[in-house]
């Protein structure tokens, strides 16, 4: 477990957390479910690539082309090492999770789901999840099935049997930690399952990748999605990682530059992989910048990462369990759960009380969490979410408490 000295030494690499805000309030961030907040290592990365080495990559012979080339590829090394991931060319730089879960529906999905196939989602998954494969079995006559949520926040898993039994199945693609609940799902259950019956994994790691110790070999799913921005890195950046026999099958998503090796009047040739899925200009310096993103989570370390959020996870669950008439979704066990507590205060509508704890100068989020599926199976509209990362602190939550306990007065709970 850490010290007060070395969060405050992370604290101190993050400018914005001095912020005041609100009625010149200290901020507390606890929107990092939404986007975490970018060390200033981070800042100094994409600055350095403008001020100094600013090119296109993969073109010209060029001294600044070749150093951006250079580290553009270098991030694509360390997301290799970050996931355990052996081969280079699996790992296909994209704009985010979104961008890579439809990447996979218009060209594996649109390549091998057919009439009567069965894709099989949960309850609790974000829409990126949810509405890619809704317009692919639209598309293909094909028919969406989805893993229930018990009053837990858990995977009713024995629906997956139910579901793999019919032999109709050809993907499942599952969140390996909701948005909302925190819930991690049990991956090698869900693994094993489908690895007997011979059914393709899609893994949504938007969640999971920055908070906790992600190994690609050992889960052993078929396509995996995470996001930059969610782990100190910047916006516009995502990896899509696939199995490689996979990828060597699939159709290319966007046609462009740098995906093809030679382009006819009426036909082209692909470009080797990763390249064949990234046509046109990437985000180059953003790219970069996550580079240096995954230098500082492997500096501090992702059992470190975890250990620190579930120690102040534990804490806010605790003083917020302790509050007349305030509910908490998901599971209190917190072996299962991530540093994401959804609630619901009385009967305040979650903007209003999202307002009122901004006053105080702290950031949650309220609203569907782009999980309208999940806001239906636990009959709310809406939910306030507090999220947590490696920088928060007690008194941080401690802060949040307070506010809450405003709202209560306000509303004379
Ligand atoms: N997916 C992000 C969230 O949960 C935006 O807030």
């Amino acid at each position: 477990m850490q010290t007060a000295i070395s969060i405050e030494k992370i604290r101190a690499d993050f400018p914005i957390l001095k912020r005041k805000v609100r009625n010149d309030k200290q901020l507390v961030y606890f929107d990092n479910a939404a986007t975490a907040q970018k060390p200033i290592q981070v800042i100094n990365a994409i600055s350095d690539f403008y001020t100094n080495h600013n090119s296109n990559i993969h073109r010209a012979v060029h001294a600044l082309a070749e150093e951006a080339t250079e580290a553009y590829e270098m991030t694509r090394d360390k997301v290799a090492k970050f996931l355990n991931i052996l081969d280079r060319q699996e790992i296909i730089f994209v704009r985010g999770t979104t961008e890579a879960i439809n990447l996979v529906a218009y060209t594996w999905g649109r390549q091998n789901v057919k009439a009567g196939d069965i894709i099989v989602t949960t309850e609790y998954e974000h829409h990126s999840n949810i509405v890619p494969w809704q317009l692919l079995t639209q598309e293909k006559g094909a028919k969406l099935e989805y893993i229930g949520v018990n009053d837990d926040g858990e995977l009713l898993l024995d629906q997956l049997d139910t579901y793999l039994a019919t032999g109709k199945v050809k993907l499942v693609a599952i969140s390996q930690m909701s948005n909302v609940l925190g819930t991690i799902t049990d991956m090698p259950a869900v693994m094993q399952k489908c690895k007997k019956a011979g059914v393709r994994v899609l893994v949504d790691g938007a969640q999971s990748v920055p908070h906790m110790k992600v190994d690609l070999q050992n889960l052993g799913c078929d396509f995996f999605a995470f996001s930059a921005h969610k782990m100190l890195g910047p916006t516009g950046v995502g990896v899509l990682w696939v199995r490689k026999e996979l990828l060597e099958q699939m159709i290319p998503f966007h046609g462009g530059g740098d995906m093809i090796r030679e382009v006819h009047k009426y036909e082209t040739t692909w470009n080797d992989l990763p390249y064949k899925f990234e046509a046109g200009t990437p985000n180059i310096a953003d790219v970069i910048g996550f580079s240096a993103a995954l230098d500082y989570l492997n500096n501090l370390g992702m059992d470190f990462v975890r250990n620190h959020e579930i120690e102040i996870t534990k804490y806010a669950l605790e003083k917020m369990s302790a509050i007349k008439g305030l509910k908490i979704y998901g599971t209190k066990d917190i072996s299962k759960r991530g540093g994401v507590i959804s609630f619901n205060f009385a009967d305040i509508h979650p903007h209003d009380l999202a307002t009122i704890i901004d006053e105080e100068g702290v950031a949650i989020r309220s609203g569907h969490h782009c999980a309208q599926v999940l806001m239906e199976r636990l009959d709310v509209a809406a939910t306030s979410r507090a999220s947590f990362y490696i920088y928060n602190t007690k008194e941080e939550v401690d802060v949040l408490i307070k506010s809450l306990e405003k709202a209560a007065r306000l509303f004379k709970l």
